[in-house]
C-alpha cells in the first residue's frame, strides 16, 4: 500500500503567512504540521509516500522533507501545480501509485490516534473505498456521509438540514478503481474536481465505500484559529524536555518542552503546556504562558504571550498581553515611547490586527 500526501493548493484562508511559505510547513508544538502526517501514515506501516506540491513554495517542502530517509520513507513529489481539486490531485498521482491501493491524506490534516485501524479495516474487508469519519456539533459547516448501517449511501457537502452529523476527515484509503471514477466527473460550482463527487461515483458504480468512525480529535488546520486550537491539542501531551539555560528567580512550572541554546533570564515565569525552539532568548520579567508554542530564534523581551503561535525569528519587546496570536517569521513588536504616541504598523496584504 502507498500513502499520497496533498501539500499543494493555496492556503487563501491562511493568509498572509502563506503569501511568502506552505501552509503545510506552519509549526505546531515546534513541528511542521506535514511532518504529523508522514509519522502517521509510516506508523501506519506506509513507506511508499507520494507528497503532491502545488506552486505555493513547493522547494521550501522538499528542503524540509528530502527524499524523507530522516523519516525511514521513500518520499517522491508530484507536482500539480494550480489548485483544480482534491480528486484533481489525486489524479496527478496515478503513474505513482500504479495498481497499488493507497491512503490519501490531506497534509494539513491531524489526528490524535492516527489511522492504523482505518488501514487495518480496509485490508481485512477488501472494500474498494474507506472514508474516515468523525462526529462534529455543526455538520452544517462540512461534508458528511449519510449511512446505512456502516455503508455510505451518500456523500453531501455542507447540507442546510443535515440526516447525519459524520463529517469527512481528509483521510480516505482507495483502490486504485478511484482513477476511473475521477476521469468521469467535472469541475463544480467552485471550479474543482472534488474527491466527493468521485467517491459518489463509485456509490453510484455500486462500488463498496464503507465508513470508519475516528477515535480521539480530529483537526483540520485551514484556519488561524484552527492552527491555535491544534496547537492546544498537540501541547497537551508535549513530552517535556528542558534544554535551556535558567537564570535565578526563574519560575517554571508544568510540562514544558525547550531547545539548545535557549536562555531563561532572570524574573520570567514560564507556565507549561509550552514549546519553545533552540537559540531563543525569554525575558527579563517576561511571563510566557500555557499553550504557546515559539520558534527557534525568537527574542521576546518584556510582557506576557499566552496560547499563541510565533513561527520562528521574531523579536518581541512590548509591555503588554499577546494572546490567541499567530506570528509570522521575522516579525517585530515593539513597543517605543517616542511621540507622537499611537500604534505604528508595517503590516502586509490581508493582516490581521485586533486592538
Ligand atoms: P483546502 O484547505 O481545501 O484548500 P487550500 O489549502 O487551498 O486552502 P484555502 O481553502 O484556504 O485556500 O485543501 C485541503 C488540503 O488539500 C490542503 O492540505 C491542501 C491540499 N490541496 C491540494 O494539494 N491540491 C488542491 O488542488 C487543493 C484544493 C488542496
Amino acid at each position: 500500500m502507498k500513502g499520497l500526501i496533498l501539500a499543494g493548493g493555496s492556503g487563501t484562508r491562511l493568509r498572509p503567512i502563506t503569501h511568502t511559505a506552505n501552509k503545510h510547513l506552519i509549526p505546531i508544538a515546534n513541528k511542521p504540521i506535514l511532518f504529523y502526517g508522514i509519522e502517521t501514515l509510516k506508523e501506519a506501516g506506509i513507506k511508499d509516500i507520494g507528497i503532491i506540491l502545488g506552486e505555493n513554495d513547493p522547494e521550501a517542502v522538499k528542503n524540509a522533507v528530502g527524499d524523507g530517509s530522516g523519516f525511514g520513507i521513500n518520499v517522491t513529489y508530484i507536482y500539480q501545480g494550480e489548485p483544480k481539486g482534491l480528486a484533481h490531485a489525486v489524479s496527478c498521482a496515478e503513474e505513482f501509485i500504479g495498481d497499488e491501493s493507497f491512503v490519501m491524506y490531506l497534509g494539513d490534516n491531524l489526528l490524535k490516534k492516527g489511522i492504523n485501524e482505518l488501514v487495518a479495516d480496509f485490508k481485512k474487508n477488501n472494500h474498494d473505498a474507506v472514508i474516515a469519519l468523525c462526529k462534529v456539533k455543526n455538520p452544517q459547516q462540512f461534508g458528511v456521509a449519510e449511512m446505512d448501517h456502516n455503508r455510505v449511501v451518500r456523500l453531501v457537502e455542507k447540507p442546510g438540514n443535515p440526516k447525519s452529523d459524520l463529517a469527512l476527515v481528509g483521510v480516505y484509503v482507495f483502490k486504485p478503481v478511484i482513477f476511473d471514477s475521477i476521469r468521469k466527473i467535472k469541475p463544480s460550482l467552485r471550479g474543482e474536481l472534488e474527491i466527493t463527487d468521485a467517491i459518489q461515483g463509485l456509490l453510484n458504480d455500486g462500488c463498496n465505500v464503507q465508513a470508519h468512525i475516528v477515535k480521539g480529535w480530529w483537526k483540520d488546520t485551514g484556519k488561524p484559529e484552527d492552527l491555535l486550537e491544534a496547537n492546544h491539542l498537540i501541547l497537551d501531551d508535549i513530552e517535556p524536555l528542558n534544554k535551556a539555560k535558567i537564570e535565578d528567580g526563574v519560575k517554571v512550572h508544568g510540562r514544558v518542552a525547550i531547545g539548545e541554546g535557549t536562555i531563561i533570564k532572570e524574573g520570567s515565569v514560564i507556565r507549561g503546556p509550552i514549546s519553545i525552539g533552540s537559540n531563543c532568548s525569554i525575558g527579563p520579567d517576561t511571563y510566557i504562558g500555557p499553550y504557546t508554542s515559539i520558534g527557534n530564534n525568537t527574542v521576546i523581551r518584556r510582557g506576557e504571550i499566552e496560547s499563541s503561535i510565533i513561527i520562528s525569528d521574531t523579536i518581541i519587546d512590548c509591555g503588554g498581553k499577546i494572546v490567541d496570536s499567530l506570528i509570522g517569521k521575522n516579525s517585530r513588536i515593539i513597543s517605543r515611547e517616542t511621540l507622537p504616541k499611537g500604534y505604528r504598523f508595517v503590516i502586509g496584504e490581508n493582516s490581521e490586527v485586533n486592538i
